[in-house]
């Protein structure tokens, strides 16, 4: 692999791919048709799907006929990609580090996973790898902590207070971050409202997907998962986990 990856999303992505994948939401269907749109993704077009995992958002893609080549740094993700998605074409490597020319892509997309990478480096090489007018877009599902039992989901997760400088993605300046690479176009970004279809064991598998409780040991981790089990006692067999997707896009300068 080229590049570095932080030590948290090295362990628990490789511990955790089958989970991740059985466990993680999907992303709305507005947020990739106006990814298409504005990003003009059409049969023509190279698509990266950087940081790829076990091909969520890759899935998504392969609907508009574009050649889509995925990077991802994770063996073990890039394995459960390539069962799931024959279609595309996987590389090991990092944002800061693609396996590219210059100029090689049309886009690149993002999902879940920009607040993982060091954003100046990544953003360079990203417009390195893109075409001059080329699209960039990245997204997130933020959980609504609004709802009471996903509030003390999260309360009892305490990812953001034990790795703040990556769980408050959703209290980054990105707008700022994009402008002072000076490489991109005003960043433009918009909100959907997404529910994630869930029973008790998906809940589960949502929970041990988290890099950080993928790599803690067998006990620590299921005693977690009972905790936040707890918290849907009352709830029919399935229910909904509410997210925000957060999605964000811009242009490379020409
Ligand atoms: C939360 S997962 C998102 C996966 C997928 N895009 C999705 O939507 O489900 C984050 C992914 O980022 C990858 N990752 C972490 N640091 C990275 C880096 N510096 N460059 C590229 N990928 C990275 C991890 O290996 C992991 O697969």
């Amino acid at each position: 692999m080229s590049g570095r990856i932080h030590d948290v999303a090295a362990a628990g992505f490789s511990a955790g791919s089958g989970a991740y994948d059985r466990g993680r939401p999907s992303y709305p269907q507005e947020a990739v048709d106006l990814i298409v749109a504005e990003l003009g993704i059409d049969r023509d077009t190279t698509v990266v799907d950087l940081a790829a995992g076990t091909g969520k958002f890759t899935a998504l893609l392969v609907p508009t006929g574009a050649d889509v080549v995925v990077v991802e740094p994770v063996a073990e993700m890039r394995e459960t990609l390539a069962r799931a998605i024959p279609e595309a074409e996987i590389h090991d490597g990092t944002a800061e580090h693609m396996p590219f020319p210059d100029g090689f892509a049309g886009a690149v997309t993002v999902a879940q996973a920009f607040h993982w990478f060091d954003a100046d480096e990544a953003l360079s090489e990203i417009a390195r790898v893109l075409e001059p007018g080329g699209g960039l877009a990245f997204l997130w599902n933020r959980r609504d902590e609004s709802v009471p039992w996903v509030g003390e989901m999260s309360r009892i997760l305490r990812w953001r207070e034990r790795y703040p400088h990556i769980a408050n993605y959703d209290r980054v300046d990105w707008a700022a971050i994009v402008a002072r690479s000076g490489l991109f176009t005003d960043l433009r970004h918009t909100a959907f409202r997404y529910d994630q279809d869930l029973d008790r064991e998906g809940l589960a598998d949502r929970v041990r997907s988290i890099s950080y409780v993928a790599a803690m040991d067998e006990s620590q981790r299921e005693a977690l998962v009972q905790q936040v089990l707890r918290l849907v006692a009352d709830q029919p067999e399935r229910f909904p986990l509410p997210y925000m997707t957060l999605v964000f896009w811009c242009s490379k300068r020409s």
